[in-house]
């Protein structure tokens, strides 16, 4: 039986915090455990670079993330553990799936969206300081994706949109190059899985610079519980827990048996620095051996290097003789052999093509829009805003005549 693959990025920029060991580490590693499943963990090292342009920080995330996924118990040689840059056939991949990528596709990504929207709020052009880089990350992800043929992709709910194009783009290459060539992927969000509340109360991200570092030393991770917010209530007076950061953490990190006496004890009055105190004692068990195994691996990072090669070559048997088929499937061929006639063979190539057709619309913000539509109704291009469906139906031909020559 095949296995269910499954596989996940992480973006190499920062920190690992109590919020990602929680929310990705400790579920993922949980679930690589897993006998009927396959699972592919990189380092999104290649996506780190459209958000940051500081090279000692991008090599520095790279360590401490992978540091601190075996520490935490990743067994390498059961899963594909590696780095997304060392994968030559990702970013390989990523141009065949860019000549299959409808433009309009990537103009209504969320992050672009946003981008544009922050712009034209603030009197900007719509794409000031937006690089191509940003525009195109969805194709990149696509590619991470669909090189493995993953079925699963656990991530968050931000996430769901790419692994939708992530579909759309591999399905638009299956259509066009007449095949099963790509497996469509499934976004897999964990119901269950806690989001832990930050310093302030707000989830902990880093993005609210409110996050609590996952290795910090046992003495300033006191230190850092110390500090998360609460209420004025004073010891003895009863409080709830529902209600409280410190219980919300602790739950993430405790028993039932545990979260119980908890709840007990806030019931009865616990004072605010004892629950701290209590919170740092249950995280510090957890964390300590950890912690250790941490610090042993981040001073050899001669090791992990040679860990995330070896990651890297098991992969690449993977990924090699994949893109090679990719290539002969969309005629970046060996010339040696097998040449067909050229005009006739890109007729027949192309006989059984189903027609474009073009429906221009109103949307919901009263835009007039079009699609492209192939013969099984699939979109084949879209875009909207146009102010009148002249302009709109000119666009559509265009696209048209774009496609037909994309043939
Ligand atoms: N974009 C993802 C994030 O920011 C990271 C990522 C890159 C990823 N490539 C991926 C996640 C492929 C899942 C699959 O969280």
């Amino acid at each position: 039986m095949q296995k269910t693959r499954v596989l996940t990025g992480i973006t190499t920029t920062g920190t690992p915090h109590l919020g990602n060991y929680v929310g990705a580490i400790r579920p993922a590693i949980a679930a690589s455990r897993n006998a009927d499943v396959e699972s592919f963990y990189f380092l999104a090292d290649y996506h780190a670079l459209i958000k940051c342009d500081e090279p000692a920080r991008i090599q520095r995330s790279t360590l401490e993330i992978a540091a601190s996924w075996l520490a935490c118990g990743l067994d390498p040689e059961k899963v594909y553990f590696y780095r997304q840059s060392d994968i030559p056939e990702i970013p390989e991949l990523t141009w065949l799936l860019t000549c299959v990528t409808a433009k309009g596709l990537l103009n209504r990504a969320h992050a672009y969206k946003a981008a544009n929207d922050a712009n034209r709020a603030a009197n900007e052009d719509a794409d000031a300081g937006v690089t191509a880089g940003l525009y195109m990350y969805p194709v990149l992800m696509a590619a991470d994706i669909l090189v493995f043929n993953a079925n699963k992709v656990p991530v968050g709910r931000d996430q769901v949109q790419h692994i939708e194009m992530a579909r759309d783009i591999g399905q638009r290459f299956n259509h066009l190059y007449a095949g099963e060539h790509f497996t469509l992927p499934e976004a897999a969000i964990e119901e269950n899985v806690a989001t832990l509340p930050g310093l302030d109360g707000r989830k902990m991200s880093k993005s609210y610079n409110n996050t609590i570092p996952l290795w910090l030393p046992a003495k300033e991770l006191r230190k850092a519980i110390l500090g998360i917010v609460t209420n004025s209530q004073a010891p003895g007076e009863p409080k709830n827990p529902d209600a409280s950061h410190i219980f919300s953490i602790y739950q993430a990190f405790a028993s039932s048996e545990e979260t119980a006496a908890m709840r007990q004890a806030f019931a009865d009055g616990i004072s605010w620095g004892d629950a701290k105190q209590k919170l740092f004692e249950r995280l510090d068990r957890e964390l300590a051996p950890m912690r250790e195994r941490y610090e042993a691996l981040i001073a050899k990072p001669g090791e992990i290097e040679d860990t995330l090669l070896a990651g890297a070559n098991r992969a690449r048997e993977l990924a090699r003789p994949f893109l090679a088929r990719l290539r002969e499937a969309v005629g970046l061929r060996a010339l040696r052999d097998g040449i067909v006639a050229g005009e006739s063979a890109a007729k027949s190539a192309h006989a059984d093509k189903p027609k474009m057709q073009p429906v221009v619309f109103r949307g919901d913000d009263q835009a007039f829009a079009f699609k492209v539509l192939d013969a099984k109704k699939n979109v084949l291009a879209s875009e909207t805003g146009f102010a009148d469906p002249k302009t709109a139906m000119a666009a559509a031909q265009a696209a048209m005549n774009v496609l037909e020559a994309a043939r």
